[in-house]
């Protein structure tokens, strides 16, 4: 079994491809009709990408979107099924979560997603009761007029 200390943490844009969709599937993100394509696109156009590596395997990752000043959003943090349980996906966060603050972000959001509530909690996230997630919906935005 790996012991999470034999996990590195990195900072990384440049993420193999293949091992990216890996986690995508396994985080339940990716359909058989998503393009690879747009991994190296959505990496590069991060303000932050964490990896986490077990010897030369890609085993979690998460990012950041951000104005690099004021704002920024951590998103897509996720860790291979057999790799869970381990504090990989906290470190992750937390490693995030650290530079942001090191570099000025004070305001550091992200949707949690069903389920994980307590783990961004215990990595000082707190819920903003009112505040509602919404997203656009391209299909039926289609027409309308502003
Ligand atoms: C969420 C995720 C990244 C956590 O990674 P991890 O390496 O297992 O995280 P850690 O080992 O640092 O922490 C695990 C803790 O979080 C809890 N946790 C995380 N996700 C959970 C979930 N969906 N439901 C219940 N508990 C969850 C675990 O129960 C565990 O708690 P414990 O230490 O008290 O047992 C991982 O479960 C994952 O990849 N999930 C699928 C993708 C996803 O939902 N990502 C979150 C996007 S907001």
């Amino acid at each position: 079994m790996q012991a999470q200390s034999d996990v590195r943490i990195e900072t990384d844009c440049s993420l193999p491809v293949d091992s990216v969709v890996r986690l995508y599937r396994d985080g339940g993100w990716w359909k058989d009709s998503d393009d690879p394509a747009a991994i190296p696109l959505l990496l590069k156009g991060s303000f932050m990408v964490a990896s986490a590596w077990a010897g030369r395997d890609l085993v979690g990752m998460g990012r950041v979107l951000s104005d690099g000043f004021s704002d920024a959003y951590i998103q897509d943090v996720v860790v291979l099924r057999n790799f869970r349980g381990k504090g990989i996906g906290g470190r992750l966060v937390a490693h995030l979560r650290d530079r942001c603050i090191d570099l000025g972000i004070l305001w550091v959001g992200l949707i949690a997603e069903p389920g994980t509530t307590s783990f961004y909690e215990r990595l000082g996230f707190n819920a903003m009761p009112g505040n509602v997630p919404m997203v656009l919906r391209p299909a039926r935005h289609a027409g309308e007029s502003i």
